[in-house]
């Protein structure tokens, strides 16, 4: 099979732990890095928590250290919430550092040296990704698209207007939606259709294994501070729909639509509107809320304990 060779460019985060899984599920992605951004919280923290859970799962490939910042103001809007800085079972002893990588030279490295253009997944703010776009002209053609997640057509989750991985960097969204990439756009329109708890999970991992019992530990986590803070019976994987996108766009049904996005600094900052202009963005609408929820059983069904 050839495989489709990706980079994640992560926040991590609860849904971002789960997206990253998803990916190296897929029998038909190959991913290649990991880059990761400020956003569900610190970098250090999204930076910390991806690397523990590419440690669980012995993900071998670079994981790099990105943006600490959006791109134009240094206001952070982080979701402690779903960071899982404070989440009891994960306790992971991780190497001392001996050298980290900066994002900006990962994607250099491996756009460089790619023979095949790579898919960008992005599930956090767009901040590393726009700066690649805009320091990195030479590197346009080999991108074949941006699968990212963020946005809303209609209510959002940070503000009454935005979603938050648009509100944390509306002028990086502004460039990716004006690169002239094939994008592919997960917003809360799609992403809010599924829920999912760790009774989905139980149905088919009837006795975990220590690393399927960290992802089950991990959602009935968040399912618990939901169930208090957002009063939902569930956790939503939103990121985990930009994986699929790419990996299975026939899951889904969505349209071509001209996308844009607010920057200015009034109350509707990070909004997304359809314009009249020629459509940029394919929009994903709907998908059967069972097959994500399928996806997600089966990625953690097919985990091994960790060597
Ligand atoms: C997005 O915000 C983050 O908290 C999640 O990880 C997801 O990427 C949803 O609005
Ligand atoms: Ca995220």
């Amino acid at each position: 099979m050839t495989k489709i060779p990706v980079i994640l460019d992560v926040d991590t985060g609860i849904d971002d732990a789960l997206a990253i899984l998803l990916t190296i599920d897929q029998p038909n992605l190959q991913l290649l890095g990991i880059a990761c951004v400020y956003g569900n919280g610190p970098i250090e923290e999204t930076y910390r928590n991806t690397r523990s859970i590419a440690k669980v799962l012995n993900i071998k490939v670079p994981i790099s250290k990105g943006s600490a910042y959006p791109m134009i103001n240094k206001i952070l809007h982080s979701r402690e919430v779903r960071s899982l800085k404070d989440f009891g079972t994960l306790k992971i002893d991780l190497d001392a550092e001996k050298h980290v990588m900066l994002a900006s030279a990962m994607y250099v490295k491996l756009l460089g040296e790619t023979i095949e253009p790579v898919t960008i997944i992005a599930t956090g703010p767009l901040t590393n990704v726009a700066h690649v776009i805009q320091n990195h002209p030479e590197l346009l053609p080999n991108i074949k698209a941006i699968s990212f997640m963020g946005g809303s057509l209609s209510v959002g989750n940070i503000t009454r207007f935005a979603e938050f991985n648009a509100y944390s960097d509306p002028e990086a969204l502004n460039i990716v939606l004006n690169s002239n990439l094939p994008l592919t756009m997960a917003g809360l329109d799609i992403t809010r259709s599924t829920l999912i708890t760790s009774k989905d999970i139980l149905k088919k991992v009837k006795t975990p294994n220590p690393t399927q019992k960290i992802f089950i530990d991990l959602i009935d986590f968040y399912t618990e501070k939901n169930k208090h803070k957002e009063n939902l019976e569930g956790i939503q994987i939103h990121d985990s729909f930009a994986v699929m996108a790419v990996s299975k766009l026939e899951m889904f049904v969505g349209e071509m639509k001209p996308i844009t996005v607010n920057i200015s600094k009034d109350e509707r900052r990070g909004e997304i509107t359809v314009t009249s202009e020629a459509p940029n963005v394919f929009v994903l609408n709907t998908v059967t809320s069972k097959s994500m929820i399928n996806v997600t059983v089966d990625s953690i069904h097919h985990l091994e304990v960790t060597p």
